[in-house]
């Protein structure tokens, strides 16, 4: 059986334990995009839980900010900013992976003057007031996979362990390889190879940047998500073809972005055929596979294991209990009250009073004194 409270990378990095605090943004940054206490605070107490950390999705340009107080890396003045953000997770001995992010059309309006809202086309989003972006030009394309990259630098000299790629959750990376937000006829659409082109060049980037700039203990990983509701959109077939691209590559993880750990398409309901299972007949042991989505309690963390995944990020549950490792360890269950003790920057508890299905999973708010 695979031990829960013990991981190694092939790269030989060392995890204490399984546990992966899931990317979670916290609307809480400072207004100049800076870290706040309050964030440094919530990184520093599940630094000291977790095996790896992987922070909120980190805005690597001015125009892909997503939203309201999203930390950034745009520039080198963000150095300290970030570096704040990988000591405060470092402390306790996690390994602190910095998420790079482009919101793309899924921006929020408003967030700053003369706001550039872009895609790979100008297709809206299917949601109530999703805004009309306009589509990058060729020679924009490559300025900004040159942003993630730059980022990516920042990153290395700011102290993080790695750096993952959020290619996950309809955001820019995920819109040039899904076939409803990418229309494109240049090099960068028009196929699902050609939809490959703006990932798969990203990732082929950060590998020579890592190359160059950092050693191969330096994690680079990569979120998806397997598939969308739209028409067109991202299949699993599309997904499986891409991982076999991806596992070609020296990537160290690949983290499959579910509702449920467990879940099977949402696509063919009449597929019940896990999506990890699909994914695990294409990787097999190549490379490791974080799970996520309602691991909230030592029993499913074994059942995921069982699934198949290497590593388990925990999402909600370690917003309500910082020491959700400590607790499982000690045969405990993992705190599911959300109060103060839960560490929470103010801006990300008031979110979470509106989060739709907490109460179903047993989680409760307390509000803070
Ligand atoms: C408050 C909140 C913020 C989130 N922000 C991000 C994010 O910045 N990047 C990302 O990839 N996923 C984000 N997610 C998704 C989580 O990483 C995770 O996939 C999801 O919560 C399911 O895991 P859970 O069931 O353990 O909560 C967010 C989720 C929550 C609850």
């Amino acid at each position: 059986m695979k031990d829960l409270f013990y991981y190694e990378f092939k790269n030989g990095v060392k995890l204490k334990n399984r546990f992966v605090v899931a990317p979670m943004t916290t609307y809480s940054g400072n207004k100049d995009l800076t870290l706040s206490d309050e964030e440094e605070m919530y990184y520093r107490k599940r630094g000291e839980s977790f095996g790896m950390v992987i922070t909120a999705a980190t805005a690597i340009s001015k125009h892909a900010q997503a939203f309201q107080n999203q930390i950034s890396i745009k520039d080198e003045t963000y150095l300290p900013s970030m570096k704040r953000l990988a000591k405060a997770i470092k402390e306790g001995g996690a390994k602190a992976i910095l998420q790079l992010h482009h919101g793309g059309r899924m921006n929020a309006k408003g967030l700053y003057p003369n706001q550039d809202i872009v895609s790979a086309s100008s297709i809206k989003a299917l949601r109530d007031h999703a805004p009309n972006p306009r589509a990058l030009k060729t020679e924009e394309v490559y300025q900004v996979i040159d942003d993630f990259l730059q980022a990516m630098k920042l990153a290395i000299k700011a102290g993080f362990d790695g750096i993952e790629l959020h290619g996950a959750n309809t955001y820019l990376i995920q819109q040039f390889f899904s076939p409803h937000s990418n229309r494109r006829n240049d090099e960068f659409g028009g196929s699902l190879e050609k939809r490959m082109t703006f990932p798969l060049m990203l990732i082929d980037g950060a590998i020579k940047v890592r190359n160059q700039y950092a050693n191969r203990d330096f994690i680079i990983g990569y979120r998806l998500s397997p598939e969308e509701y739209e028409t067109p959109g991202i299949t699993i077939e599309d997904t499986l073809s891409f991982i076999e691209k991806i596992i070609e590559r020296d990537l160290d993880y690949i983290h499959l972005s579910l509702g449920k750990y467990h879940q099977s398409s949402i696509r063919d309901k009449n597929d019940n055929e896990p999506i990890i299972s699909k994914v695990k007949t294409i990787v097999g042991n190549q490379i490791p596979i974080i799970g996520v989505g309602q691991i909230d309690d030592c029993d499913q963390a074994i059942d995921a294991l069982e699934y198949g995944y290497d590593l388990l990020a925990v999402g909600m549950a370690s917003l309500a209990d910082p020491q959700f490792v400590g607790h499982i360890k000690d045969k405990q269950k993992p705190k599911k009250t959300i109060d103060d003790q839960s560490f929470l920057p103010q801006s990300l508890f008031e979110r979470l009073d509106r989060w739709k299905g907490i109460e179903d999973r047993g989680f409760n708010l307390i509000e803070k004194k």
